[in-house]
């Protein structure tokens, strides 16, 4: 029997589609109300020869809310009862019917795959990509450009465009910088269909099993935020110390000859490549620029950021003064939004002419986005920032500590994300990475500000490195969080001695204050 599934974007929608009329009616979950009003949708049935009205049971309910699939009639139900469009939320790219699955063989991974809410334009983009890998069978592809300009988005939606084109599909964000040996460990174990799970001993060898697959099969692997394993601020691309190896793989992966491609999205290009490119037809490097104004716009008119009023030219320069980067565009329509009720007018008035927000002040844009979240609402995305990798809803609870903050979880997920500043997976949610970085700078400030004074809030409430994290999000928070802090409080209280005594001091003045005490 076909049964449907929801994607995960679709389960959230469910949930809160479910919290609101819950709420709103004062129901609870195994109310008679959910299977009343979704029979109401449901076509008749034939008992004998009499035509009856069909009926549906609390264990489907239950199944199409855990999503654990159920017959399409009863999806299409309760999805008119949540006022959601069934088709919007449905799951079609891994179909769970049996007899949908045979006319698929497209396998995927995508467990920490962004998943787009909405796309405009890049058409030309998308067609320059479409070719270089289905015509030109280009073995590498490189999309460069600045933070937040939509790298990853245009991946996902090419990763749709052409995943029929490939028998293997899979996705790793490299931003937590996991070590190369994961990574070829997962790809390996996935276009083997899992059967291969004892890998070669050299790293070597284990690129070379790698390749065999990409001869043997049509693979498309991609990995997204390359620069997190670059040198910061070295222009030449230079690996940092020990991923060295990943421009290996880059390079046997250019210079073979296969059947598959390797996608990789990055701010800077790593190094060697114009060195591989002048050698090899088969690699495509494709540099994003902002959107075009059309396409600018939509990203406040055609989203959930509501109206908007502005003449022409207003538009004009709003969107020019932040190089169509939709990053910026979506964090400035969510503040004209909300602070001026979508007048543009007074926007370029108030803020654009006075030279209030220049593009390379964005984090001032997100500063004024971040004061403007609720104190559950923040610690939400403090946690999500540190986390690195997506957190689901219940791992989420279990890190943060304010009972109120667990009490309205899902409702300030979902504001969080209508602001645009997460973004849900398979796995659950994150942070757009030029976020991350924005909320990791603030905790730095404002952790070295607690500790300079003494007086401690967010340093006790946050686990900035976490015993239980896997070995190198352990290392990428002591990288990117710790040792920037430590650094900062060394230097602002003149020498690690000062430091100590700090940290002694904040220890005694909790032991004195503790209960035990
Ligand atoms: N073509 C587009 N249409 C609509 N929204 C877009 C588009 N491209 C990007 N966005 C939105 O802009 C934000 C940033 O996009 P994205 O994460 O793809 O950027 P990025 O280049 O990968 O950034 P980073 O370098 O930080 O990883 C996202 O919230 C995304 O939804
Ligand atoms: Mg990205």
């Amino acid at each position: 029997m076909t049964t449907l599934k929801v994607s995960s974007e679709g389960l959230n929608k469910i949930k809160e589609a479910i919290e609101k009329i819950k709420t709103e009616k004062a129901l609870t979950l195994d109310n008679e109300y959910w299977l009343d009003e979704a029979s109401k949708f449901l076509p008749m049935v034939k008992n004998g020869k009499k035509e009856v009205p069909d009926t549906v049971s609390i264990g489907t309910w239950n199944r199409f809310r855990r999503n654990t699939g159920v017959s399409p009639k009863y999806f299409q139900a309760f999805c008119q009862v949540l006022g959601l469009n069934w088709e919007e939320i449905v799951d079609n790219i891994q179909p769970v019917s049996s007899d949908l699955k045979k006319a698929s063989t497209v396998s995927l991974d995508l467990k920490n795959a962004p998943t787009a809410s909405h796309f405009f334009g890049r058409t030309q983009e998308l067609e320059e990509l479409n070719k270089s890998i289905l015509q030109e069978k280009c073995n590498l592809i490189l999309l460069l450009g600045r933070g937040g300009i939509g790298k990853t988005s245009l991946s996902i939606k090419l990763r749709k465009e052409v995943q029929n084109n490939f028998d293997y599909t899979i996705w790793r964000s490299l931003e937590a910088s996991p070590k190369i040996e994961n990574i070829l460990e997962d790809s390996i174990k996935f276009f083997s269909n899992q059967q291969e799970t004892i890998l070669p001993e050299t790293l070597d060898e284990k690129i070379t099993r790698l390749i065999n697959y990409f001869v043997s099969s049509r693979c498309l692997l991609i990995l997204d935020n390359a620069e997190s394993i670059l040198e910061s601020g070295n222009k030449t691309g230079k690996y940092r110390e020990g991923y060295q190896d990943y421009g290996n793989l880059l390079k046997r992966i250019a210079e073979s000859s296969h059947q598959s491609c390797l996608l990789i999205t990055s701010r800077e290009k790593p190094q060697a490549i114009d060195l591989i490119a002048k050698k090899t037809k088969t690699i495509k490097i494709l540099e994003l620029d902002g959107l075009n104004l059309e396409n600018s716009q939509k990203i406040f008119t055609e989203t959930e950021h509501g109206e908007f009023s502005g003449s022409e030219h207003e538009w004009k320069l709003v969107i020019e003064h932040y190089a169509g980067n939709p990053s910026a565009l979506e964090v400035v329509a969510a503040s004209i939004q909300e602070v001026l009720g979508g007048n543009l007018s007074k926007f370029v008035e108030d803020y654009l002419k006075l030279g209030q927000l220049k593009f390379e002040e964005i984090n001032d844009l997100y500063q004024r986005q971040f004061n403007r979240l609720c104190t559950s609402e923040q610690e939400i995305i403090y946690w999500l920032a540190i986390n690195y990798e997506p957190a689901s809803d219940t791992e989420l609870k279990e890190d943060i500590i304010s009972w109120q903050t667990k009490q309205e979880l899902l409702q300030s997920l979902s504001s969080l994300k209508r602001r645009s500043l997460i973004k849900t997976t398979e796995l659950g949610y994150t942070v757009i990475p030029v976020i991350r970085e924005y909320i990791i700078a603030r905790l730095i400030d404002e952790i070295c500000e607690e500790i300079k004074t003494a007086q401690i809030q967010l340093f006790n409430n946050y686990c900035l490195s976490k015993a239980t994290a896997k070995d190198y999000i352990r290392e990428t928070q002591i990288r990117l969080i710790i040792q920037p802090l430590l650094e900062r409080l060394i230097q602002e209280l003149g020498g690690k001695i000062n430091l100590e005594n700090q940290l002694q001091q904040i220890i005694s003045n909790f032991q004195q204050n503790s209960p035990q005490a």
